[in-house]
């Protein structure tokens, strides 16, 4: 029977976005299920497989995104992008540090954030499909995976960065994205944004979660762990304002990202 890591290097390995969720969906339902044997072990490629379209252009190449007119598709196929590279993050982390001897929690949990992600990239299909748009219909931007890259070999720096920063990230700008959206009188769109802030808090306490565990194995103490990890990645330090109630109730301390702030 083939393993979880398997199945997640299956997953990576899937370029079509509709296909991509479909095995992604199936695996974590498969998991819940216990049909899977156990998490065994995988060699996750460096790049996950990507689809031709979108077009993949560098940051400062993008279009700008607003909430008005075609503004909209724009915006709804940036956090559709993101969405789709979380796929792969959840089960990029399932996969690569199988090694560390970590309990059958750690991949339920990460399992939980896989289906979220597929759940939030479909969403946002809907939303753009409503619209008579797609996923692959704008560029997207380059710039996701690499924090994914840079951290492949240390799973407390992939924890801070990736849940405790960059998932993090997302709990400062969707407040004010779903203020735009409440004031447009969009309910499908505002519902969706909710629903994935609400999932976000929970990913971004499964990070801090597993990093305390970490931290702990090697008797680091947690916020200097996180500043020193996540420092070399953001030189010019982190974007305020920060929501520090949300970020409060995902469990990420002021005491960590506080320091940091540009
Ligand atoms: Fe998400
Ligand atoms: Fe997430």
């Amino acid at each position: 029977m083939t393993s979880l890591a398997q199945r997640a290097v299956e997953v990576l390995l899937t370029a079509p976005p509709t296909e991509k969720a479909r095995k992604s969906a199936a695996l974590a339902a498969d998991w819940r299920a216990g049909l899977i044997a156990g998490i065994g072990q995988a060699a996750p490629p460096m790049q996950p497989a990507r689809p031709d379209r979108p077009e993949i252009l560098p940051p400062g190449k993008m279009p700008r995104r607003g909430p008005g007119g075609t503004g909209k598709a724009t915006l709804l196929h940036a956090l559709a992008h993101i969405e789709f590279n979380a796929i792969d993050l959840a089960w990029d982390i399932i996969a690569r540090f199988t090694a560390h001897d970590l309990p059958r929690d750690f991949y339920d949990d990460w399992v939980k954030v896989a289906a979220d992600e597929t759940e939030h990239f479909l969403l946002l299909v809907g939303l753009l499909k409503d619209l008579g748009s797609d996923y692959g219909a704008f560029p997207a931007h380059a710039g996701l995976w690499e924090a994914a890259e840079k951290t492949a070999h240390d799973l407390q720096a992939r924890l801070a960065v990736v849940p405790m920063t960059f998932e993090a990230r997302a709990l400062d700008t969707a407040p004010p994205l779903m203020e735009k959206l409440r004031q447009a009188k969009d309910e499908a769109g505002l519902a969706v944004l909710q629903r994935i802030f609400d999932d976000e808090i929970t990913h971004v306490a499964i990070g801090a979660r597993w990093f305390e565990l970490v931290c702990a194995r090697v008797g680091e103490d947690q916020a200097a762990a996180y500043q020193r990890l996540v420092s070399p990645h953001f030189p010019k330090g982190l974007k305020p304002p920060f929501n520090h109630e949300g970020r409060q109730q995902a469990g990420l301390p002021q005491a960590f990202y506080g320091p940091l702030a540009s």
